[in-house]
């Protein structure tokens, strides 16, 4: 038995005798960077209010267009502030009137001149860049903007990119390992991507700098459609190298790297596609999805839009598994078959959940 397996095989230990989705848990880090909304739902006609890490938060943009999230409770009698309007930069709760900063401060109770210590509501930090805003949900002064990813496929003139939103009745870990074993495509996919490859054998997995990656290389095989037909290689023999990397607990990023060793005329040498996985959870057992598919061919809009359309399709069908999973998870009593067992392909999965569990207890540290 290799470390690699032996370390599949404890870990199966360890799971075995508690399915890990059994129990509905904040298996999340506050301090952290997550993605709250796209830039486009936010704006002043309308309050968005949206449920992050188990916390009520609303969004809007001051007058020179910056945004603000504030907590969707007003302190007054715990209305969703969100219910209410904006005055200027203010925002006015739609109970009783008192108006909140952009910092949370409240800076005016219309019944009476003195404002309690405690009258206020907390301000997160947010940063806006590309199609995404992000929420910081840890203690403010950890904030590091710089920290925020930026993907130049988001946004690059050589590239086009599609995006969507998917929300899913399941714990966030689940979709992460979904998107880092793609063994899953043959089986839950295959009346969309029509993609079979032929495994073997698990995908390469390695953990570096807090981020786990898997790695598969289909060498001299044809293309699936679903890739062949975008760049103009048909079902051509080429190299196609597969990589996945759980960046954080907020985002995944996969890169299909297509290699023409023989280009003919009009072909290019290589071809990239990307995918960004970006989870958000609203609560234990749910969570806020957004998915991004790129790649530098095949550009235009009927290209951006077949990419909507189809991956619309094949993520609807990981929605009903995970949320099945969520589901059996609360329904089954333990000790009877609330169990699970691991194989050799959920090796990255499994070190997504470790990914996880050591920014949590970091946090931990702290306190
Ligand atoms: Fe907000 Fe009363 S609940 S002002």
């Amino acid at each position: 038995m290799t470390q690699a397996e032996g370390a599949v095989a404890s870990d199966a230990g360890r799971h075995e005798r508690r399915a890990y989705y059994a129990q509905a848990r904040a298996n999340y880090p506050f301090n952290h960077w997550w993605i709250a909304a796209t830039a486009s739902e936010i704006g002043r006609a309308r309050l968005l209010s949206r449920r992050i890490l188990g916390l009520p938060v609303m969004f809007y943009r001051r007058v020179d267009g910056t945004v603000v999230a504030l907590e969707d409770r007003c302190p007054h009698r715990g209305t969703p502030l969100s219910l209410g309007w904006l005055e200027q930069d203010r925002v006015v709760c739609g109970y009783h009137g008192l108006r909140f900063a952009t910092d949370g401060r409240c800076v005016r109770i219309p019944t009476q001149e003195q404002i309690p210590r405690l009258a206020c509501v907390r301000a997160y930090p947010v940063v806006e860049t590309g199609p995404f805003v992000w929420i910081w949900t840890g203690a403010p002064e950890q904030a590091d903007t710089h920290q925020v990813p930026v993907h130049p496929w988001l946004t690059a003139a050589n590239w086009v990119a599609a995006l969507g939103y998917i929300h899913v009745k399941a714990n966030y870990m689940m979709l992460k390992e979904n998107v880092l074993d793609l063994t899953h495509f043959a089986y839950v996919h295959r009346s969309t991507f029509e993609m079979d490859d032929d495994y073997g054998a698990a995908p390469a997995c390695t953990v570096e700098n807090g981020q786990v990656s898997f790695r598969q290389d289909f060498l001299n095989k044809p293309l699936p459609p679903f890739y062949g037909d975008a760049c103009g290689l048909g079902s051509k023999p080429v190299d196609r190298h597969d990589l996945g990397t759980s960046l954080s607990p907020a985002e995944h990023v996969f890169t299909a790297q297509i290699v023409n060793r023989e280009p003919a005329a009009g072909e290019r040498a290589e071809y990239f596609v990307k995918f960004q996985h970006m989870t958000t959870p609203e609560t234990p057992i749910s969570h806020h999805y957004w998915w991004v598919m790129a790649r530098d061919h095949g550009l235009g809009e009927a290209g951006r839009a077949w990419m909507q359309t189809v991956i619309e399709a094949g993520f609807a069908e990981d929605k009903i598994i995970l949320e099945a999973i969520q589901a059996q998870a609360e329904s089954t009593p333990w000790p009877a078959q609330a169990v699970e067992i691991s194989v050799a392909a959920d090796r990255a999965g499994l070190q997504a959940r470790r990914q996880a569990e050591a920014l949590i207890a970091l946090e931990r540290d702290r306190v």
